[in-house]
């Protein structure tokens, strides 16, 4: 059968999942990678710039393929109950992926600093929604202190299994491209997603001379070349949540990209080996180019992300403006989130506003001639 059951059952050779775990899965991975057709010629650049949608995963967000994961080893392990912090897209995961399982799922949310569409999804999985008092950070810590004395298995992304899971993004480009691009842009918030595409990466590539496999943790892999290539990581943070720009945590992120509102990234490490052995960089992208960058995608190409996704591609036309970017080369950016998540910002976007007229063919065609 050619029926796609998901990314674990699809690169299970490549899981340290427990042998015989029977997959949680909702059809995760396989996501589009879409080039763009717009863009490119709109800012002079002579290469070519393709976004991983990531938007199209089960629930709206990249956080499925580390939650199918997690959650199915959890399972295995006899896991009952899963708990995570979150901005909205991993406790929008965690809340289906534990339906899916049977198990209980306790999410802790920042108040009132989630985006609409996310907080429905927790309200109709029925996972318990505990808001804090807080921001991200703040819940992160309390996960974890929790977790020391309460039968729960954290799934934020100090969960191996969640980056795991998460490589496999690097594995279905390079399938797709047939080799690993010049340049990799992401956004940056807990610093999970930037460590496992390298991690991922650097699967797919030829061992280097006397090197030992790579490992952001503890696992062994198998390691099997399918190129000799390996990406620039460039991460991009919003202005008011970059740590890595501030080279330490900052104690009250603010930024319209609520998804990466994080001072104090968990996967600190990880991504910071990431953005050296790639000689990549990070930088900070302001609130406004990250919203110009959203209406941009969606006006000239048709693709609707949420704010966070857009830094990627904020901070890629960044790079290609000042030359960083090479003339010519391939870039890839992860669009880590479907616009939908976040209904609000993307309507006060809006060019223009709707009219309303009577319904008479003559008041239908006089709004038409307008815009003709
Ligand atoms: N983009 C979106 C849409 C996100 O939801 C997140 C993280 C990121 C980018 C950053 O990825 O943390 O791996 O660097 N969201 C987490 C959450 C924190 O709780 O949903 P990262």
């Amino acid at each position: 059968t050619s029926l796609y059951t998901g990314l674990v059952d699809r690169y299970r050779a490549r899981l340290p999942l427990a042998p015989g775990a029977e997959a949680i899965s909702l059809g995760e991975g396989a996501t589009p990678l879409i080039k763009l057709r717009n863009i490119p010629g709109d800012v002079g650049f002579s290469g070519e710039i393709y976004v991983k949608y990531e938007g199209l995963n089960p629930t709206g967000s990249f956080k499925d393929r580390g939650m199918t994961v997690a959650v199915t080893q959890a399972h295995a392990e006899g896991s009952k109950a899963i708990i995570c912090a979150s901005t909205g897209n991993t406790s929008a995961a965690a809340a289906a992926y534990a339906a899916r399982a049977g198990m209980t799922a306790f999410v802790l949310i920042p108040e009132g600093k989630i985006a609409m569409g996310k907080f429905s999804q927790t309200a109709i999985h029925g996972c318990s929604v505990i808001q804090i008092r807080g921001n991200f950070d703040d819940g992160m810590q309390l996960v974890k202190d929790v977790a020391e004395t309460l039968p729960v298995t954290v799934v934020n992304s100090v969960n191996p299994y969640r980056l795991q899971g998460q490589k496999t993004a690097s594995f279905e480009i390079v399938e797709a491209l047939g080799d690993a691009p010049d340049y990799h842009c992401l956004p940056v918030g807990n610093a999970g997603n930037i460590s496992a595409y390298w991690m991922g990466y650097r699967e797919m590539a030829t061992p280097r001379a006397g090197e030992t496999p790579i490992a952001p943790d503890s696992f062994s892999y198998l390691r099997e070349a399918v190129t000799d290539k390996l990406p620039v990581m460039c991460g991009f943070q919003a202005a008011g949540a970059a740590p890595f720009l501030a080279g330490a945590p900052v104690k009250n992120p603010e930024t319209v990209a609520t998804a990466i509102r994080i001072g104090n990234p968990q996967s600190w490490a990880h991504a910071e080996t990431a953005v050296r052995e790639s000689n990549g960089h990070f930088d900070a992208i302001e609130d406004d180019e990250i919203l110009a960058a959203q209406k941009l995608l969606a006006e000239r190409e048709g693709v609707f992300c949420e704010p966070a996704s857009a830094s990627s591609l904020a901070g890629a036309l960044r790079d290609i403006a000042s030359g960083k970017i090479k003339p010519g080369s391939r870039v890839v950016c992860t669009l880590t989130g479907h616009g939908l998540k976040d209904p609000d910002i993307a309507i006060k976007q809006a060019t223009a506003e709707p009219v309303t007229v009577d319904a008479t063919r003559q008041a239908v065609e006089d709004a038409l001639v307008k815009g003709l």
